[in-house]
Order: structure tokens, then C-alpha cells, then sequence
């Protein structure tokens, strides 16, 4: 099958990757001229675990194209995947220029097929987006939504083996070439459903807006606990065995970031704006997100006596999450920029977001080692839970702070441990360590 894929980000490059790996011929677009370049020497332009090896492998077998010329990645193509993003835009809705750009862009070329395309929109869109894609395509064509499900550090697997696929559709031609191309990756049993297009665009906000409402739901309870003396990782031992409730993604932290959550929340929000049906759940979950962060970073400034001149604190986990080195909505910046605010000189590790987050917060000194960071620091805060900070080795960590403190935003270490390491230990829904009680 000859697939085109427009846009290169998280979402493009996994999916034109994995169709090329599986014997499609993928051409990707980009409409940044650097970026292809760089792509077609087989560098991703972020980190994600086996896909330059897998994207290499491709480009060698002649699989896998990039382009930023629209008329080389569409002419022939069967089947056209839009993966271009949709960002909150400065008025606080989904801005979808990007992704009525590319519309125009396959409709000026639509009287050049041979047969009509089948034009699938994957990006994340309000419901009634891929309707509005359809009214710009002038020409022969079959419209459908399949929207994307992947998590980055996961991504390869993720679109490998989905969970499920979903795809809106409204005729045959696109149902088939669907069915044809995802058809290796659920050769493990898992479903693909065919819905309307309206049903499919749903799918993908209320899902994420599920996962989002889990991550705030089980804040306020460890928010609850700390209040009350009780402790989140019993409590949430003891929920968890509800299998109606389960233990995926479900632990208490400092709130969800990255390009997705926050993004979907809100626009999730304004589709119940629009439609006069306000979502006060997906409201309450947006909130609450924001109230983590603020209490985390307050937490920090009222044990410094809301003063932090003259103090060095160290961050480590810059990255929104493990195994990623993307940096966009990530909870370490506000964090980080709260703490700087305060007078606080800043110095970060991250295994992987080291030059993301210097671009978006470039007042932070950056570390290559994640025990540098700590040398003379007053404090140490844990922003994301890689697994190299799971189990530090404690005694050097002691001598290198100046202060044994840390507060952990994401729950990694043992509080009786921690006591018997010698340390003041703040983490989330569970009663605080302190060295005169330990
Ligand atoms: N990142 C994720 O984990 C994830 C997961 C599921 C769904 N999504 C959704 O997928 C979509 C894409 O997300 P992303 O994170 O991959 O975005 P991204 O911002 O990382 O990448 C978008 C790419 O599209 C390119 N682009 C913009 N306009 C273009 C045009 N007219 N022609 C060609 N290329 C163009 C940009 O240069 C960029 O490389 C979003 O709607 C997002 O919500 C993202």
C-alpha cells in the first residue's frame, strides 16, 4: 500500500515508521525543511526507545520517505494520514489551522489522483473537525477519523500491539483499505472497531479525559489522606483490589503535563462550551491538576519560609514523564519557575530533556549527572520517576546536600527507609519524614 502521512511529530513519524515496517511504502511531509533533512538520515528529532533502529532499517529496505514537497507524498498515495498537531491555541480552544492547512493542501491536488484517496484525519479533533476536513476537499476522495492512541516512551509498542483500533468511517473503500493496512498490528486478537465519524473523534477526548480524571481523582484522595493521617499507598492498595476500580494509572503525583492531557482536558471543556452542556467533571480535573502543581512547589517555598534567596535546589525529572525527553506542559517547569521566582538558584538532571528543558526554562543550570545537581543544594525535588532515580545511592546523596531534604512528587522511595537513611522526606498523601521524628 503507498501511504502518505502529514507531519512528522510524536504521532506522524511512530505511524509512517510502523506502516513502512510492516512492507507499506510511506512517504512522510513535514513542512519544516530541517527536520526532513534530519529525518532522512534516520535521527528522529526526539527520543523514543527503538525508533531511529527501526526507522534506519526502513529508509534502508527504500520503505520509508521524507519530503516537504506536498505533490511528492501525495500523488499515488492510497491513503492519506493527517497527523499534523492541534495545540490550545492563545483563546484556550483546540486551534486547528494546522490541520485545515493540510486540507487545502490535498485538495489542490485532488484532481491529480488516479484513484480517489481515502484522507483519515489522526489527529486529536473536537467532534465534527474530520466533517469540516471533508468540506474543504474539492475532488474524489473517502473521508474517516482513527484516532491515535500511542504513549510516548511506549510509543513503538504501543502501535505495534493497540490496545484496540477505532476508526469513523462512512463508506466501504476506506472501511477496507482500514481494515488492510492496521491488519498486522491486531493479528493478536485485539479489535478494530468501525464507527461513525462524529462516535471515533469522541472516542479518543473521552478516553484521555478519563485517564486525566483517574490522575486527579486519586490527588484528591492523597490530598484527603495527608489531612487526615492516612496513607495514599495503603489507601490506594486497598481500592485497587476493587477489580470494577483496577491499578492502572492510578498513583498519586505532582499532575498530569505533556502535549495531551492538559490540551485534551480543555478542549474537552469547550466542547461542552459549545454545545451549551458544560463538563463539570473534565472542569474539576483540569482544576485540580493546576492545584497539584501549586501545592507542590508552595509546599517547598513554605518549608524554606516562602524566601528562597541564597538557596540551591535540585531538580531531577524534567521530561513530562520516563522516557521521553518532551518537555511540553511538563509539571518541572512551573516548578521549576516557581522556585526561581522565589530567589532559588536552580540546577537540573534529566536523562533525556536535558536540551528541551534548557530551551524552555534556560535559567535552570543543567547537570550531566544527576549527583552534581545535588552538590551544596539545599533541597533535592523529584519532578518525574525515572528508574535511575529509584534507588540512589543515599549515602552519597546525603553528603552532597547541603540540607538532607527532599520532596518527592512522585512517591519512589520508602519512608522507613528514608528515616533510617537520614533524611526530611516530603511526598504526596503520605505523612511527612522528619528528622526529629524519625
Ligand atoms: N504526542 C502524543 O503522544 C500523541 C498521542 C496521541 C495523539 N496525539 C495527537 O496527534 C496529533 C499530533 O501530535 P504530535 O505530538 O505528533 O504533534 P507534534 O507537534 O509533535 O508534530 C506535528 C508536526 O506536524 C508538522 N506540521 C504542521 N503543519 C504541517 C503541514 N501543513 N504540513 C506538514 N506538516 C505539518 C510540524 O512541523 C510537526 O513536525 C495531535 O492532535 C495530538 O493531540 C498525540
Amino acid at each position: 500500500m503507498k501511504i502518505a502521512i502529514v507531519g512528522t511529530g510524536y504521532v506522524g513519524l511512530i505511524t509512517g515508521t510502523c506502516f513502512a515496517n510492516a512492507g507499506n511504502d510511506v512517504t512522510c511531509l513535514d513542512i519544516d525543511p530541517k527536520k526532513v533533512k534530519t529525518l532522512r538520515k534516520g535521527k528522529a528529532p526526539f527520543f523514543e526507545p527503538g525508533l531511529s533502529e527501526m526507522m534506519t532499517k526502513s529508509i534502508n529496505a527504500g520503505r520509508l520517505h521524507f519530503t516537504d514537497d506536498p505533490t511528492t507524498a501525495y500523488i499515488d498515495a492510497n491513503i492519506i494520514f493527517i497527523c499534523v498537531g492541534t495545540p490550545t491555541g492563545e483563546d484556550g480552544r483546540c486551534n486547528l489551522s494546522h490541520v485545515m492547512g493540510v486540507a487545502d493542501s490535498i485538495s489542490d491536488l485532488l484532481d491529480s489522483f488516479d484513484e480517489p484517496p481515502v484522507v483519515v484525519v489522526k489527529s486529536t479533533v473536537p467532534v465534527g473537525t474530520t466533517h469540516n476536513v471533508a468540506e474543504r476537499l474539492k475532488g474524489e476522495y473517502s473521508i474517516a477519523n482513527c484516532p491515535e492512541f500511542l504513549r510516548e516512551g511506549n510509543a513503538i509498542d504501543d502501535f505495534m500491539h493497540p490496545d484496540r483500533i477505532v476508526c469513523g468511517v462512512e463508506d466501504d473503500r476506506a472501511k477496507n483499505l482500514l481494515e488492510k493496512v492496521y491488519a498486522p498490528f491486531i493479528s493478536d486478537g485485539h479489535p478494530i472497531f468501525f464507527f461513525d465519524i462524529h462516535s471515533s473523534e469522541m472516542v479518543k477526548y473521552a478516553s484521555n479525559a478519563m485517564l486525566a480524571c483517574k490522575i486527579s481523582f486519586i490527588n484528591e484522595i492523597a490530598s484527603l489522606c495527608e489531612r487526615n493521617g492516612a496513607n495514599i499507598e495503603r489507601v490506594r492498595t486497598g481500592m485497587c483490589a476493587d477489580r470494577r476500580i483496577g491499578n492502572q494509572f492510578f498513583k498519586p503525583g505532582i499532575g498530569y503535563g505533556g502535549s495531551c492531557f492538559p490540551k485534551d482536558t480543555l478542549a474537552v471543556m469547550e466542547m461542552g462550551d459549545d454545545a451549551h452542556a458544560p463538563c463539570l467533571v473534565n472542569t474539576a480535573v483540569h482544576n485540580l491538576n493546576q492545584r497539584q502543581r501549586r501545592w507542590f512547589a508552595d509546599r517547598i517555598l513554605k518549608h524554606f519560609g516562602g524566601d528562597l534567596s541564597g538557596k540551591k535546589i535540585a531538580l531531577w525529572g524534567l521530561a513530562f514523564k520516563p522516557n521521553t525527553d518532551d518537555v511540553r506542559d511538563a509539571p518541572s517547569i512551573d516548578i521549576a519557575q516557581t522556585l526561581i521566582a522565589a530567589g532559588a538558584e536552580v540546577s537540573g538532571f534529566d536523562p533525556e530533556a536535558w536540551e528541551t528543558f534548557g530551551e524552555e526554562v534556560p535559567k535552570v543550570d543543567i547537570c550531566k549527572d544527576m549527583y552534581e545537581t545535588t552538590e551544596g543544594a539545599d533541597a533535592l525535588i523529584i519532578c518525574t520517576e525515572w528508574a535511575e532515580f529509584s534507588s540512589p545511592n543515599f549515602t552519597l546523596l546525603k553528603s552532597l546536600l547541603r540540607e538532607p531534604i527532599i520532596f518527592d512528587g512522585r512517591n519512589l522511595y520508602v519512608r522507613a527507609e528514608m528515616a533510617q537513611h537520614g533524611f526530611n522526606y516530603y511526598s504526596v498523601g503520605r505523612p511527612t519524614v522528619e528528622l526529629t521524628t524519625a
